[in-house]
């Protein structure tokens, strides 16, 4: 006998759009939602550890709050009947208000950046398109066939041909109405057989794929001038927002795994089709294509099971640069496109950390530079044209705004900018009324508190000391309960809806982050033996590295400040890499000697990490 359902009902709090589920009880709604193809999302993978699932009650029994609700969200939002989605089972039929799907309309994502035209780059994606005449078949006891004809036509000899280019042939060779025919390939390989001239129409995309964004770039592979951009949120973001619980979410479950598979393709396809419309070029003239991206990325676009990549000793299942169709993968552009993956280097740094070091040719340069991909999962590269060391550096999400009890990503509304001095001054992307904070205003209300006394070096808020405050910014310094806390807006200030704060949970949080990065490059420094004064440069790449102010980051400990060397914004340093890549195959082969120089440094197994990490976790002690 089939067991009963209840009946979950989902309303959508911005389009008020309603779905109706039937599900087993005891079903928490995050899983339910997922279920059913509808995005809630978790940063956290369903762990209790964030607010992003959360959803708001509006009809049936409100159940006993959990602890991480509680914790998570706060005593205000737990009596306004709110609960984490992942924490909370359906016994009986109930409605809830879910919070907006991951979109990408108003945040700050960083885009492709400039063009990857530098002097001395020599375009040559290998692609070549060559117009031939090709004589029919034409007396009936002639033994030739189509494709010996072309053959012919090309004084070439080639027996593997795809089959896309044998269905095309024959059209196209008898309807070339004096015109001849374009013939396209890839390193000799016949990619496609188009009628008439199309020799002008050559086109390519470099795609990075990273945690949290995808940006994509279409370029004319002759000129190598970028046509048009596109960048979102990766959509595998609502199965878990950093990389070990979206491994989590796909390990041992083939299901979960195709999910996160053709999420990922299907934004792909999306970008294919929103750069085609924005550029009049037609998909099928799309003959190349470059993708980076850390292992875990790398391995769910190939639908690779990623579960040992999120086990000791973290090995990916395959590390060298891939070259396949396109079709394999199910991209819509020419079927037979070259989709080329650069090599990998380990677990946890990809070949988007191969990508930063080719667009910021750090491995090339005569002094020591310090590349940081400041991201959920960040990679720090250190190195010369000597030697070259890479470590990962996972922040986590709360740089951008996840695991934050009021944090939000740099969207419309976030506060980004903050200044402290008698009191807290803040401004909003958009300039509009407060609704969070995101991970650049986060860097700089920690900055500026450390200044000002109210956090000292260890982190904690000094709820005790306020009495040393200005009245503005003491009465902002206050205790809730056990809970040492901060306002940042009472409600109504800088036009915020409802109070925000910074709690001490969040604190802990950027330290984390900070902590995470800062170990990253103390550790690189220390394996290299590079003292501070023998590091040149700074680069600053990802997207949120380009929205951080440099001081405040250097404040509270992110990056060092370098005695003699200087911070510089490098924009997205990973697409630009997968740029090069694009236009010139010397670049290509050039990755994959660059990733075979590469040092891995596995920071957990070092025994001096415990010792960095923990130093790297306390804001330094004075500007
Ligand atoms: S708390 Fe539910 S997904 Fe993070």
């Amino acid at each position: 006998m089939r067991a009963m359902t209840v009946a979950l009902t989902l309303v959508a709090r911005d389009a008020g759009e309603r779905r109706v589920l039937e599900v087993d009880p005891g079903t928490t709604i995050l899983r339910a939602a997922h279920a059913h193809g509808i995005d809630i999302d978790a940063v956290c993978g369903g762990r209790g550890r964030c607010t992003s699932c959360r959803v708001k009650f509006v009809t049936g029994t409100v159940p006993p709050p959990t602890l991480g609700d509680r914790v998570q969200l706060g005593e205000d939002l737990v009596r306004e009947g709110y609960r984490l989605a992942c924490q909370c089972a359906v016994t009986e039929p109930i409605t809830v208000e879910t919070a907006p799907p991951l979109d990408e309309r108003g945040f700050q994502i960083l885009g492709a950046g400039a063009g990857p035209a530098r002097p001395g780059l020599e375009i040559d994606a290998g692609i070549t398109k060559q117009v031939v005449h090709v004589a029919l078949p034409r007396e009936e006891h002639h033994q030739t066939s189509d494709l010996e004809q072309l053959l012919a036509a090309l004084g070439a000899r080639e027996s593997d041909v795809p089959a896309s280019v044998l269905q095309a042939l024959p059209r196209a060779i008898r309807d070339d109405a004096g015109a001849g025919v374009t013939v396209t390939t890839f390193a000799g390989r016949l990619l496609a057989v188009e009628r008439g001239d199309t020799t002008a129409m050559k086109f390519g995309l470099a795609t990075d794929i990273g945690t949290t964004t995808v940006v994509s770039t279409l370029i004319e592979l002759e000129s190598g001038e970028q046509l048009a951009s596109v960048s979102s949120l990766n959509p595998q973001a609502v199965f878990g927002g950093d990389l070990m619980s979206r491994i989590a979410f796909a390990q041992f479950n083939p299901g979960n795994l195709r999910k996160l598979h053709t999420r990922i393709v299907g934004l792909l396809n999306q970008h294919v089709e929103h750069l085609a419309r924005e550029s009049g070029v037609l998909a099928k003239w799309i003959y190349k294509v470059v993708v980076v991206g850390n292992t875990c990325m790398h391995h769910l676009l190939l639908g690779i099971d990623p579960t040992w990549v999120g086990l000791a000793p973290y090995a990916p299942v395959m590390r060298h640069a891939l070259v396949l169709p396109a079709r394999e993968l199910f991209l819509k552009v020419a079927p037979e496109a070259r989709v080329c993956l650069l090599p990998l280097v380990a677990g946890f740094v990809g070949a988007d950390a191969v990508a930063v070091a080719l667009a910021t040719r750090i491995h090339d340069g005569d002094e020591l530079r310090i590349a940081v991909d400041i991201g959920t999962n960040g990679e720090v590269l250190l190195g010369s044209r000597e030697r070259l060391w890479a470590c990962s550096a996972p922040a986590g999400p709360a740089l951008e705004g996840g695991q934050i009890r009021h944090g939000m990503r740099g969207a419309r509304g976030a506060i980004d900018r903050v200044t402290v001095d008698d009191d807290l001054r803040l401004h909003t992307i958009g300039e509009v009324e407060a609704l969070g904070i995101c991970g650049s205003g986060l860097i700089d209300l920690v900055a500026g508190l450390l200044n000002a006394g109210v956090i000292d070096w260890q982190g904690l808020i000094r709820v005790e000391d306020r009495g040393r405050l200005p009245p503005k910014l003491r009465a902002r310094v206050i205790m809730r309960g056990e809970e040492r806390t901060i306002v940042v807006a009472r409600a109504g200030e800088a036009g915020a809806p409802r109070e925000l704060v910074l709690t001490q949970d969040d604190v802990r949080q950027v330290q984390l982050a900070k902590g995470a990065i800062g170990s990253g490059i103390a550790m690189l420094q220390r394996v290299a033996g590079a003292a501070p004064e023998a590091v040149a440069e700074l680069m600053l790449a990802g997207g949120f590295g380009n929205y951080v102010s440099i001081a405040s980051a250097q404040r509270i400990g992110l990056i060092p400040v370098l005695p003699r060397g200087t911070v510089r914004y490098v924009g997205n340093a990973a697409s630009l890499g997968a740029q090069l890549c694009l236009l010139s195959e010397s670049e290509r082969a050039l990755a994959e000697r660059v990733a075979e120089r590469v040092e891995h440094v596995s920071l957990a197994t070092h025994p001096d990490f415990e010792e960095v990490f923990v130093d790297a976790m306390n804001f330094p002690r004075s500007a």
